[in-house]
């Protein structure tokens, strides 16, 4: 740190410079995040509640009042009419409590997590971080989990069953139905990762797709991961976590020994309240008619993506259930390498060998078109065959 302090101007025109190197959603071009632009009146909430800290709650009546409200919205959505939680750091935050709960609920000695082969990394830090075994079921073809599969890795160790709501590689949503009945048949904690798929699912119906239950609805799902951060156009952090009721929290909560609180139950201690007013601005400006549209504008997108990837000749790994694109080329690590060195960020999954693009908000059609004329372009140029 140098000895003196600079001007705030000197100060915020170089964050200003810096702040260029950072990718910005309206350029079109961050076509492989999870996350968004945020809504214009969570900008402004979030600035309004910089301040707050939902560490210690008892300072901060306000934002607690805004947790709450938005738990509840939240829970509204997933139809948890008892339903609890917290909104924390992220989807990864959200999926080690739920997976604490279900650890110190059981009160196994060696426990185990039957976890999808497609789930998310999260769960390997956090299986790693509570000394769980991690114990994975493979997938049918539409890259779902089998629930034969997970049958059989279920023991008298297993503490848990992990379903995704919306995978982070390819959109899929697991048979949660099936398996909250395997959870009930065999008296197992049932957590769902919609960190997602949450903000999504629950408006697909109102377009033109049939999905199946996903949520507390579900007599064996226990808690839900579900990410303001990502489809819900809010500022990070804002995962978030529900519990079926405030009976799990008992095994989630730690002692204070001097806030204005008497127990914790979030891993984060000091968290901001700022991204959880953002989020109350985000729910209040929208409404459920403002995220069926979101939801109906990027499904649309994605079907345009799709179309037109086929028409040039690409194969898609799926067909996509929500709002990610999969497909492949005769070297897809090359042409992803290719695409970022030109400007256009995708991902790259090796487990699939596939090229994978999220069709976010931010998006719009001028951007889908300028990609996928700039895609053959680039294909034609490296030599990379969209059919192999
Ligand atoms: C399905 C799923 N679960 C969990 C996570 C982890 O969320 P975060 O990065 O907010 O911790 C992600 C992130 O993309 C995800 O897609």
């Amino acid at each position: 740190m140098q000895s003196k302090g600079r001007s705030r101007k000197t100060v915020l025109s170089e964050l200003r410079k810096i702040r260029e190197r950072d990718l910005r959603y309206e350029s079109g071009r961050i076509l492989c995040s999870m996350c968004t632009a945020p809504h214009s009146a969570a900008k402004i909430a979030h600035q309004l509640f910089l301040c707050s800290n939902l560490g210690d709650p008892g300072l901060f009546l306000g934002s607690l009042r805004l947790e709450k409200e938005v738990t509840k919205k939240l829970a509204a959505l997933l139809n948890g009419k008892n339903s609890v939680g917290f909104i924390v750091s992220g989807g990864t935050e959200a999926n080690l409590l739920a997976l604490l709960a279900a650890r110190n609920m059981a009160d196994v000695s060696s426990p185990e997590v039957v976890v999808p082969e497609s789930a998310h990394f999260s769960f390997n830090k956090v299986c790693d971080l509570l000394k769980l075994k991690m114990v994975q079921a493979s997938l049918d073809s539409s890259y779902r989990v089998d629930p034969v599969s997970v049958k059989k890795c279920i023991n008298k160790n297993t503490v848990a069953v992990i379903g995704t709501a919306g995978t982070a590689e390819l959109g899929a949503i697991d048979p949660i139905n099936k398996l909250s009945e395997l959870a009930l048949d065999n008296g197992v904690y049932l957590h769902v990762d919609a960190a997602f798929g949450g903000l999504i699912i629950p408006f697909l119906k109102d377009i033109d797709r049939d999905v199946a239950n996903f949520d507390f609805q579900l007599e064996g799902v226990k808690s839900i991961t579900v990410d303001p951060h990502k489809m819900g156009m809010t500022t990070i952090p804002a995962g978030g976590i529900l519990f079926r009721d405030d009976s799990f929290l008992e095994y989630i909560k730690t002692e204070t020994p001097y806030l204005t609180e008497e127990f914790q139950y979030t891993f984060v201690g000091t968290r901001t309240g700022a991204s959880v007013a953002a989020t109350w601005a985000v729910f209040e400006s929208l409404g459920v008619e403002g995220f069926r549209n979101t939801v109906k504008h990027c499904i649309a997108l994605t079907k345009l993506l799709s179309s037109g990837l086929e028409s040039h000749g690409f194969k898609l790994v799926s067909r996509p259930t929500l709002n990610i694109v999969a497909f492949r080329s005769s070297n897809s690590k090359l042409l992803a390498e290719t695409l970022r060195r030109h400007g256009w960020f995708v991902s790259y999954v090796p487990r699939l060998d596939c090229i994978r693009i999220v069709v976010m908000p931010h998006l719009r059609k001028r951007h889908i078109m300028a990609f996928l004329e700039d895609l053959s372009k680039i294909a034609e140029e490296h030599n990379i065959h969209a059919s192999f």
